[in-house]
């Protein structure tokens, strides 16, 4: 029996780092076989992997420093988890091993990977670069696929790297695994291995099917997809959407295997396996510190999760030279990035009012590094999904930032194993807003309360102002936060024209505001006064009217007054534009303090080029009245400039292929999208099909 901790993992963490080094051993190897026996065997994990990455590292540095505490059953000694009852054991014909894994975000740890590698190949200073296979290290599941005579016979999970669970039926829904191999050259016996993982936006997908039904949604794509493979039940396994990638080999029979990892993941390629694009053969450790970087940068826009880097000896000669050391291979490294979800303390939620007086829960966390920065707020989103997750004040829970995307708090973490205590929230919307006490009301059928103070309300004024000033609307740069908090609280901005009164001297008034601060607010103030119709239209902050919208409108109306004087039918006539939008733009001009707003921003000097929207007329918009919809990575641009270039041609995009898409444009890691396309008939693109749309168009 394992010893069963007890009291929140985090105080065991922090309260027993100093205690007797054998006492602490053992604690944590009894945590961490907790901690992975919820992983790998209950998938429910408690805390996120940073935090077990965490204690194994404690344990694996307190057993380095004192050998004679290791024992043989200490989590250090074994690679995975545990076989599940259900699934059938297979022994691996070669046993499927981890790689040394470090936390690096310098270019530091590829020198000294460089290092370790020459050295063991006993390279002189001056010999050669050595050449590495770099890729990514995807976020997922380890499987082996086992191919005879190019057929499909075996799918096994990792298990403990001797013995894993036969998990074909489920590998099986995977529609991108192929289950017979492809073109001329199938070996006898070839054992692929690589990673199942689920894409982000498969994986939000999932679990907006999940909020519809009211049922309870993932905590992220990397769990999901390991719960997903290790279903008992096939038919659930094909409800969640998995993909993969191949990155390596296991036992193989009659095959001339390629003499480098970089042309054997080719080989793989060509036998119809999928394989990332993202990878590239490198000369020296500079070049993988680039790659890193590169990667890096990179991250938060691919489709999935990755959680590093992996460099490889590229030269398989090499890599049986170098050999394994405790069963990591001596030829290969993983360097992960800083992890994008941690756990800390709740210790108060608070009432945020936004910009259409929308309340949203804001959790008050306990500072935790996370994603590369220092979070202490993290937003809870609504009543109704604060309450599926279960999350109280006191709660230790799991907060995920991923690059811009605003901090969340994705779970709470079940501190204490054994029968959970009833749920009984500790937070409700509150009846009047807290910022000027108007009432709240919840929409009919909606999730959201509201604050009912509209401008009367100082934090929807402050969000209105904050809005307007945003770089994709009036791009006014230096009115951040607290100078709108300034201007607000002192009644110096009551309506959005006022701003354009701000004087050097009001400025200058200002806590804080130094004189060169003030004269280059008045010269943005200036600046954004030139402007499209689109902005402006986006920049008043219409319910419903998003940039795309603001465009589409531009686009149809051309000018303002004919927009403001529209009727429901004609608002109606722009493309993606419904009763729900039109109303709110119909409503919104319908008062009149609102047309005095326009009318004064106007003759405050604010104007756009007059055929603004007329774009009919100009020769070079010839995918005018077109929707596009983008799926996929394009070798060469990134969605935003593909985006950008359609626009710049009269087109549109949208988010999802329906029958009026003309045309879906596709790349690498094309998912549901394609298919529907295919399904109904929509013409499909590559980026070259693309580009010479937009030559034809201009
Ligand atoms: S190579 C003997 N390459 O990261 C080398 N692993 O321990 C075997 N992973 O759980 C691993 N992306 O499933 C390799 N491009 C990649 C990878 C990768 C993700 C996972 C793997 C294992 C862990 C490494």
């Amino acid at each position: 029996m394992l010893p069963t901790p007890t009291g929140t993992a985090l105080q065991q963490n922090s309260a027993m780092a100093d205690t007797h080094p054998e006492a602490r051993a053992q604690a944590l190897r009894a945590l961490l076989h907790h901690h992975a026996h919820r992983y790998h065997v209950l998938d429910a994990p408690e805390v996120p992997d940073a935090e077990y990455d965490r204690l194994f590292q404690e344990l694996q540095a307190l057993e380095g420093a004192h050998p004679g505490l290791l024992t043989p059953d200490s989590p250090t000694q074994r690679v995975g988890g545990r076989v599940l009852e259900g699934f059938a054991p297979v022994r691996h014909a070669m046993p499927m091993l981890s790689i040394r894994t470090e936390t690096d975000t310098t270019t530091a740890g590829a020198m000294a990977f460089d290092q370790r590698v020459r050295r063991e190949l006993e390279l002189s200073v001056d010999a050669e670069p050595v050449e590495y296979a770099a890729e990514l290290k995807f976020d997922g599941l380890a499987i082996n696929l086992r191919y005879e005579q190019g057929v499909l016979v075996q799918a096994a999970t990792r298990g403990d790297g001797e013995t894993g669970e036969d998990v074909t039926q489920n590998i099986r829904t995977i529609g991108q695994i192929p289950l017979r191999l492809q073109g001329t050259g199938v070996p006898d016996v070839l054992e692929v291995r690589g990673e199942v993982f689920m894409r982000r936006d498969h994986f939000e997908a999932l679990n907006q099917r999940q909020r519809d039904k009211g049922e309870k949604t993932y905590i992220n794509p990397r769990n999901t997809a390991a719960g997903a493979v290790r279903q008992l039940d096939p038919a659930i396994t094909a409800q969640r959407p998995l993909s993969f990638f191949a990155y390596g080999l296991g036992e193989t029979k009659g095959w001339a295997q390629p003499p480098t990892h970089s042309a054997t993941l080719d080989a793989l390629a060509a036998l119809g396996l999928p394989v990332s694009a993202d990878r590239a053969v490198v000369h020296g450790a500079a070049a993988l510190a680039q790659f890193q970087q590169a990667m890096g940068a990179k991250r938060d826009g691919l489709p999935f999760d990755i959680d590093g880097v992996v460099y490889k000896v590229n030269r398989i000669d090499l890599q049986k030279r170098l050999g394994f050391v405790s069963r990591e291979p001596r030829w290969a490294v993983a360097h992960k990035y800083p992890a994008q979800e941690q756990m800390t303390r709740l210790n108060d939620i608070e009432v945020q009012v936004g910009r259409t007086g929308k309340l949203t829960p804001v959790a008050k966390l306990e500072p935790v590094f996370v994603g590369g920065t220092t979070v202490s707020n993290a937003t809870l989103h609504n009543v109704f999904e604060l309450r599926r997750k279960g999350v109280r004040v006191g709660d230790t829970v799991i907060v995920r930032r991923a690059g811009d995307v605003i901090p969340e708090v994705v779970g709470r973490v079940v501190a204490q194993p054994g029968p959970r205590q009833p749920y009984v929230p500790n937070y409700r919307p509150p009846a009047t807003c807290p910022v000027c006490g108007s009432a709240v009301l919840r929409e009919k059928g909606g999730m959201d309360h509201r604050c009912t103070g509209g401008l009367f309300c100082a934090a929807q004024r402050k969000q209105a102002v904050l809005h307007f000033a945003g770089r994709r609307a009036m791009d006014i740069e230096g009115l951040g936060d607290k100078l709108v908090d300034q201007l607000v609280d002192g009644g110096v901005i009551r309506t959005l024209p006022d701003l354009y009164k701000l004087g050097l001297s009001s400025l200058v008034a200002l806590e804080r505001m130094a004189d060169k601060s003030a004269r280059n607010v008045v010269a943005a103030l200036d600046a954004s006064k030139t402007t499209t119709l689109a902005r402006f239209l986006y920049a008043l902050g219409i319910r419903h009217v998003g940039e795309t919208t603001a465009k589409d409108l531009a686009r149809y109306f051309g000018g303002i007054d004919a927009l403001m004087d529209a009727h429901m039918d004609a608002l109606l006539q722009v493309s993606d534009v419904g009763p729900v939008v039109a109303q709110s733009i119909h409503t919104f001009f319908g008062q009149p303090h609102n047309r005095e707003v326009v009318e004064q921003l106007r003759a405050a000097g604010i104007s756009w080029p007059e055929d603004d929207g007329d774009v009919a007329n100009l020769p070079s918009q010839t995918l005018a009245g077109k929707t596009l919809v983008l799926t996929g990575t394009l070798p060469t641009m990134s969605r935003d400039e593909a985006k950008a270039l359609i626009e710049a041609a009269g087109g549109k995009v949208a988010g999802s292929v329906s029958r009026k898409t003309s045309y879906v444009v596709a790349g690498a890691e094309a998912g549901s999208k394609l298919d529907k396309a295919r399904e109904l008939s929509v013409p499909v693109l590559d980026e070259e099909g693309l580009k010479q749309l937009l030559v034809r168009a201009v």
